[in-house]
């Protein structure tokens, strides 16, 4: 199928077709991604808990993020790639940020970049990047890189007053240049006011149907561990069935079961004497 372009998420949305994004982290996240045939995958910072094992996304850097982004650009054709603009890679100055998002484009093959927040500093770097031509994704809501400003990862726009500062945010990031909004982490019926009104895609994470979905393909496989929030859907419980997997071959190894006739190369009683002699 044709690469997606932004043209063609217009159109899904323009027609009310919901718009499927995944994040992917590796190679490997990378071609289910494609081969699923999702339109849009994020290089989540979320891979510093998921494939990391860091405890929050402010502790994965620039460098890490663009390993990340260059093993998943080498497993995707047709999905956009959007990479997020890690903590620490823009808050110094627009410079830096155009600085950051041209590594993503030009070694790593990113097609966008996604930047989280709304106030006067992130407006003005996002302005900055769209200014130097690259496509960028607007993030709002629960903002996790700068969750602890916001009272830790919970639910925002649960207040009159906190859901209009998330619609004035969204409508800020849209003047701004986005391109398409993440919305994450606020009540279904705030997000369909501001959708009613915003001319860009709304992608949903925890914010009801929106133009589109998100969603950490780790928690959709059922790999990653522990209590997910309640806007996760596990669609699959592939953690257990790696686990059950591993724990196989251990089992045969110790049995002598593994390996058997069929996974050995064909004896020869010649080469072997040879060996002996
Ligand atoms: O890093 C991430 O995975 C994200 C999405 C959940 C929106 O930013
Ligand atoms: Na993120």
């Amino acid at each position: 199928s044709p690469k997606v372009t932004l043209r063609r998420l217009r159109e899904l949305a323009d027609a009310g077709t919901p718009i499927v994004m995944v994040t992917a982290y590796d190679f490997v996240s990378g071609r289910v991604a494609e081969r699923a045939g999702v339109d849009m995958v994020l290089v989540g910072d979320s891979g510093a808990q998921v494939v990391l094992g860091l405890p929050d996304t402010t502790s994965v850097t620039l460098d890490e993020m663009l390993m990340l982004a260059k093993a998943v650009r080498r497993g995707v054709q047709t999905p956009l790639i959007v990479c997020d603009l890690p903590f620490g890679s823009t808050e110094r100055s627009d410079e830096q940020a155009v600085a950051t998002s041209v590594r993503f484009v030009q070694e790593a093959g990113a097609d966008a970049v996604k930047l989280e927040g709304a106030n006067p500093a992130r407006l003005s770097r996002l302005r900055a990047i769209v200014d130097a031509g690259i496509p960028v994704v607007g993030h709002v809501g629960l903002t996790p890189q700068t969750a602890t400003a916001l009272g830790g990862l919970r639910a925002q726009g649960r207040t009159a007053d906190d859901a209009i500062r998330v619609a004035r945010d969204a409508f800020a990031v849209q003047d701004a240049g986005a391109f398409a909004v993440v919305i994450e982490a606020v009540p279904a019926d705030v997000v369909d006011e501001i959708r009613r009104a915003l001319r860009i895609p709304v992608i949903g994470i925890g914010a009801g149907s929106a133009d589109g979905q998100v969603l950490v393909q780790h928690d959709l496989l059922g790999i990653t561990e522990g209590r997910a929030p309640v806007f996760v859907k596990r669609y699959a419980a592939v953690g257990d069935a790696m686990v059950e997997a591993v724990e196989a071959y251990a089992r045969e190894v110790r049995e002598g079961a593994f390996p058997a006739a069929e996974h050995v190369y064909p004896a020869s009683a010649e080469v072997a004497e040879a060996v002996r002699a």
